[in-house]
């Protein structure tokens, strides 16, 4: 008989609190992933210095040390350093802030040359993650990073060394 009343009471429990991890998880829109980010849904963008930037989170508390092991593998198609080549890909000197493919002498492809936003850390993120997603069609073979913690330490180490001297905080 207690036994009894206590599966009683723990089906009215059930019942009142939607019990089952069904109702309690359920993979509605709530709990679904956000898309990711694209070129086409960056929608409007706030610029700020590479020092603003470095000021707030998650740029602020970066790795910047992961970030220089991150970025070798940039390097092996992209010069950072200012008046460098042009090389598989545009330098990347000062490209915070820049519209989209706006190194000069560089061949951009199409999907770059039609494209229309600014390069900010959010922007960068999302092209990190999955270039050819972000922006289908362009021409820097490379199948992205994955680890959020990973692009946001290589995002505060190319805001340090690309942005010149004028906007880096001390
Ligand atoms: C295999 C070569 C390769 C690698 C590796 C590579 N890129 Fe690129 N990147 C390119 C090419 C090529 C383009 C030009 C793409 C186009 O025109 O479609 C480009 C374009 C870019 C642009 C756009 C520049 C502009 O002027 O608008 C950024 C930003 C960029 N790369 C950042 C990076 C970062 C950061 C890394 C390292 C995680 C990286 N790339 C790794 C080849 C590469």
């Amino acid at each position: 008989m207690r036994r009894l009343t206590g599966s009683v009471i723990l089906l009215m429990l059930c019942l009142g609190a939607g019990c089952g991890e069904e109702t309690a998880t359920s993979s509605g829109p709530k709990s679904a992933k956000p898309p990711l980010l694209t070129a086409a849904t960056l929608g409007d963008q706030s610029v700020l210095s590479a020092g603003d930037y470095l000021a707030q989170s998650p740029y602020a508390g970066a790795d910047r040390d992961n970030g220089g092991r991150q970025v070798q593998i940039c390097k092996a198609c992209h010069s950072l350093d200012e008046g460098g080549p042009n090389m598989i890909g545009p330098n990347l000197y000062g490209f915070f802030g820049n519209e989209v493919g706006a190194v000069e002498g560089f061949d951009y492809s199409a999907a770059v040359r039609g494209a229309d936003f600014v390069w900010t850390p959010r922007a960068l993120d999302a092209w990190l993650q999955q270039p050819g997603r972000f922006l289908p069609g362009n021409r820097m073979t490379f199948a992205g990073i994955t680890k959020d913690s990973d692009r946001v330490d290589l995002i505060a180490y190319l805001l340090q060394t690309t942005a010149g001297p004028t906007i880096n905080p001390d």
